[in-house]
């Protein structure tokens, strides 16, 4: 069920995703070089965006997903990661690409980065559909970021509001009441 009075002004329109979808897969072709690549999608948030997006890369390449959970913990100054679910492959000897669907306070995609680099990837890069970086609350600089938002919580193309609106074809602010 969709509550539609919760669905505020648009912010990305389904026009709009489409051109960064195939903006995001112009730039996996770029950084190609002939290794084992591997795409990686964040769930359940990134979801639409991986399938828009790997639908649009015209280099070999293999697809992977991981479901996580970042949190603060005092012992570690840029928070504490969960695994909720792994990948399944060894990524050593591959070129990363992380899909986001949103960098916030950048505890996730640091966190993320750190780990798989740790696993002797060849490289691990980021690409995230939208960026808050009004909100960063530690050091991190995904290498594209599609669009920048202002400190609004979105919904719709993947991302929910407790579960909700995942399936809205354009991004939206979420009216909280
Ligand atoms: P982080 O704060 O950068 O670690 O982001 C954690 C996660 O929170 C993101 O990957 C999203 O799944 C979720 N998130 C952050 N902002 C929003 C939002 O505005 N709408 C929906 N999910 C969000
Ligand atoms: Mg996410």
């Amino acid at each position: 069920m969709t509550e539609q009075s919760n669905i505020g002004r648009i912010l990305v329109s389904e026009k709009e995703l489409a051109v960064a979808a195939k903006q995001a897969a112009v730039q996996i072709e770029k950084w190609y070089q002939g290794n084992p690549m591997l795409l990686v999608s964040i769930l359940n948030g990134a979801f639409i965006f991986m399938a828009d997006v790997c639908r649009q890369v015209r280099i070999p390449y293999e697809i992977g997903f991981m479901r996580v959970r970042s949190y603060y913990d005092s012992t570690a100054p840029t928070g504490a990661l969960e695994i909720l679910m792994d990948l399944s492959q060894d990524i050593a000897g591959y070129d990363v690409v992380i899909l986001e669907d949103i960098v916030d306070t950048g505890q996730t995609l640091r966190l993320v980065t750190e780990l798989l680099a740790s696993r002797h990837a060849l490289s691990v890069r980021v690409i995230t559909l939208l960026d808050k970086p009004s909100r960063r609350t530690v050091a991190y600089q995904p290498e594209l970021a599609l669009f920048t938002i202002p400190n609004v919580f979105v919904i719709g193309y993947g991302m929910d509001c407790a579960e909700h609106y995942r399936g809205l074809p354009y991004i939206a602010e979420y009216i909280g009441t």
